[in-house]
């Protein structure tokens, strides 16, 4: 584990025309650290992960990250229709350092941990959204990237699917030593996840709770549904802090009730 952070972003701003999407934004996440960010629909989340991976630019700024070998789940699945599953992740682990003699073993491991052992030579039209999802989660954890950013990668499974990915994922970061960046719009999920949360609205950080819940952690653990409580009502104060919270896009009724109803599940 190194001192440097892992990522480090000082006041960055970032506009498209003339609406400022990101706000002289500061963070600092650890080596090795898990950090959720919680916010409301158009509050710029996608749009960080987007310049902390790369993808994005023309911002000001500086953004650093301490790895080379980055994995980014996109919001959506973005598999190239034309080959399968498997080939898919292919064309992602070509594009990387990962030796190619590891190569079958993380295959077999991932696909089978993300519950698509069967359905690797299926082409992503033959797959469901969840499914394609996790196909992307699949070719995200095999080309083993140091850093991993995620963008609400289980929002689209369903709960049970969604439960036992997020108890893998927890799994999978402790053995592989993993900084992680995960954006969610629920609040149980990111108390289970997170050593920290952090609030986002309108382009700026609000809050950040630290989760000092002991690991490993059990999913249905109280302590963690009273850390979920104090995330929501984190999040509502910061929602309601935002200097345009009169307008109709700040948090969406749609956006919020799930937070509201999030809880251990199943
Ligand atoms: N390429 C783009 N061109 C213009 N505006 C954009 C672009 N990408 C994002 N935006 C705007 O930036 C703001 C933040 O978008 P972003 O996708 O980062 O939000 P988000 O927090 O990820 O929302 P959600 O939870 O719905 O995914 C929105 O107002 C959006 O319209
Ligand atoms: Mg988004």
């Amino acid at each position: 584990m190194s001192d440097e952070p892992a990522i480090s972003v000082v006041a960055l701003e970032k506009k498209f025309g003339s609406h400022t999407v990101l706000h002289q934004l500061d963070l600092a996440i650890a080596d090795q650290e898990f950090v959720c960010i919680l916010g409301p629909s158009g509050s710029g989340k996608s749009t960080l992960l987007n310049i902390l991976s790369g993808l994005e630019t023309g911002y000001t700024g500086t953004v650093k990250l301490g790895a080379q070998r980055i994995g980014y789940l996109f919001q959506e699945p973005r598999l190239l229709p034309w080959l399968t599953a498997e080939k898919n992740v292919d064309f992602a682990l070509d594009g990387c350092a990962v030796p190619p003699a590891r190569r079958p073993q993380l295959k077999d491991h991932y696909f089978e941990l993300a519950g698509l052992a069967n359905f690797r030579n299926y082409y992503p039209h033959q797959l469901s959204g969840g499914m394609r999802q996790r196909v992307a989660l699949v070719r995200s954890l095999c080309v083993e990237p140091a850093i991993l950013l995620m963008d609400e990668p289980f929002g689209g499974l369903d709960e049970l699917t969604a439960r036992r990915l997020r108890i893998d994922l927890l799994r999978i970061w402790r053995e592989k030593r993993k900084t992680i960046v995960f954006v969610t719009h629920n609040a149980y999920e990111a108390s289970y996840l997170a050593d920290r949360v952090l609030v986002m609205a309108q382009g700026r950080i609000r809050d950040e709770i630290a989760v000092t819940v002991p690991r490993p952690r059990d999913y249905d653990d109280p302590a963690v549904f009273d850390v979920n409580r104090e995330v929501v009502r984190r999040f509502l104060a910061a929602a309601e802090l935002a200097p345009e919270t009169a307008s109709p896009v700040t948090v969406p009724a749609q956006d919020a009730l799930p937070i509201l109803q999030s809880s251990g599940g199943l």
